[in-house]
């Protein structure tokens, strides 16, 4: 069995509870990191530990620590991203509804770590019964000493607040989160400054997603270096990945990183393998934003290698060849997944998730949909394909915020990876678009 450091206990019955959560050995690491510790030295353990952003862009958390300004009277903030709207990504919901505490224990522990003494965890707006777990686990910290004035009699302070989301994906871009936090519209920021300069309110502020944030129990007890012994070069650590789609056993899982994309689809420790009786058509391994990858992409390499669940592994060869980590939204197709219209389905949901400030997204993702919308209709023409692919190039690295990328990765790589299919919903509309139509043509299927 794989090592766990986030869900060993996450099927302890009453684990919600503080009582149960503390007898499992919760809230030792606060004591460890108040009672003993400099918050500059829990930094430094973040920093060894290697741990990446979980949120989708992998930057090293301690590294970004690090960046926090110091000016002297202003307030500095952490805030806790859990709007979890990509998707195929769910593990943050599932962390939060089953093991609150430890969420809760690594906020105390980062807050204290950044010298912020009001940080807020802002969730999912749709996740109205996670938010009350969540103020619950609170209540319960507080009446114990672990929140609120002079923690532990240390004389260190902290309020934690629990937000509501404004209920829009781009509410879950950091620059655009901290606009709805403050009361405005989710609008992202023109960066520079970063939040690390001018955050909320315009004072220093670190945004991390909700698995980065509930590591720190685990490193500051067992200290950074043991993290990072956990996992494969730069890749340090464990994931939680959301897996959905055509598998015998659908969920989230805890890996060590480095463990094979084909033991993570087929063993039974983890998704048990492609539904009986069919076979692996494609993937999206990192949440809807990322590169879509054909069966033989999948669990090789293009040099042949065994491709495995890293950073690195997964995005070997680029965008050719290659995807990315992202948030960890593993999500299978079989033989009879369409690629057309699972293409048009997120594009419509880039569409419509825009906020409309920069054209080539508001503009672009409107007519990669529209586009999408015919081809897959049987009203295609072969003009159109290129016509997307031009779309996407136009957007890509051309907004503020990278929704843009986001909505252009998917459309891109669907017709790098599975033209064929594309031109054959044109050239064969009738066929196309009759009921459970899909393409058998060159298709290579693992
Ligand atoms: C459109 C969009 C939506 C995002 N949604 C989320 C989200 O729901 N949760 C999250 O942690 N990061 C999300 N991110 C990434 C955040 O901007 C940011 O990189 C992350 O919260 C930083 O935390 P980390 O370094 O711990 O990953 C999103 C980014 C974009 C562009």
């Amino acid at each position: 069995m794989a090592r766990k450091i986030l869900t060993e206990h996450i099927n302890v019955p009453g684990i919600e509870t503080f009582d149960v959560y503390r007898k499992q050995g919760g809230y030792t690491a606060v004591e460890k990191a108040i009672k003993t510790m400099t918050p500059e030295e829990v930094v430094e353990e973040a920093k060894k530990s290697g741990v990446r952003g979980r949120g989708g862009a992998g930057f090293p958390m301690g590294m970004k620590w690090g960046f926090l300004a110091k000016p002297e009277g202003v307030p500095r903030y952490l805030v806790c991203n859990a709007d979890e709207s990509e998707p195929g990504t769910f593990k943050d919901h599932h962390l939060m509804k089953c093991i609150p505490h430890l969420l809760i224990e690594g906020m105390i522990i980062s807050s204290f770590a950044l010298g912020a003494n009001k940080s807020f965890i802002y969730v999912r707006g749709e996740l109205m019964y996670v938010i009350r777990i969540l103020e619950k686990a609170i209540a319960e910290a507080k009446a114990q000493g672990f929140l609120g004035k002079n923690i532990l009699g240390s004389g260190y302070d902290l309020e934690l607040v629990v937000q509501p989301g404004g209920g829009a994906y781009i509410c879950g871009e950091e620059t655009a989160l901290l606009e709805s936090l403050e009361g405005k519209r989710g609008n992202p920021r023109n960066k520079p400054p970063f939040p690390a300069v001018k955050g909320l309110y315009q004072s220093p502020t670190v945004v991390n997603n909700v698995e980065s944030i509930a590591n720190m129990s685990w490193i500051i007890n067992n200290g950074g270096d043991a993290y990072a012994a956990i996992g494969i070069g730069r890749s340090t650590g464990t994931k939680l990945i959301s897996a959905s789609g055509h598998i015998q056993k659908p969920g989230v899982y805890e890996i060590e990183l480095g463990v094979s994309v084909d033991e993570f689809l087929n063993s039974d420790e983890y998704c048990g393998g492609i539904r009986k009786g069919h076979y692996l058509k494609a993937l999206v391994a990192g949440g809807s934003s990322v590169p879509i990858l054909p069966a033989n992409l999948i669990t090789k390499t293009a040099a042949g290698e065994d491709r495995l669940m890293t950073y690195e592994s997964l995005s070997d060869g680029g965008f050719a060849t290659g995807t990315m980590l992202g948030s960890g939204g593993f999500i299978v197709f079989d033989e009879t997944a369409c690629i057309v219209r699972n293409t048009w389905n997120f594009s419509r949901f880039y569409h419509h998730e825009s906020c409309g400030q920069c054209s080539p997204c508001r503009e672009g993702t409107g007519w990669m949909e529209k586009v999408l919308h015919r081809i897959e209709h049987g009203h295609g023409s072969m003009h159109d394909i290129d016509l997307l692919v031009d779309i996407s190039k136009k957007i890509e690295g051309n907004t503020i915020c990278p929704l843009g990328d986001a909505a252009a990765w998917p459309v891109a790589s669907a017709i790098r990876h599975f033209r064929d299919e594309f031109v054959w919903h044109i050239t064969h509309p009738q066929e196309a678009t009759a009921p459970g139509a899909v393409y058998m043509g060159e298709m290579v299927l693992g």
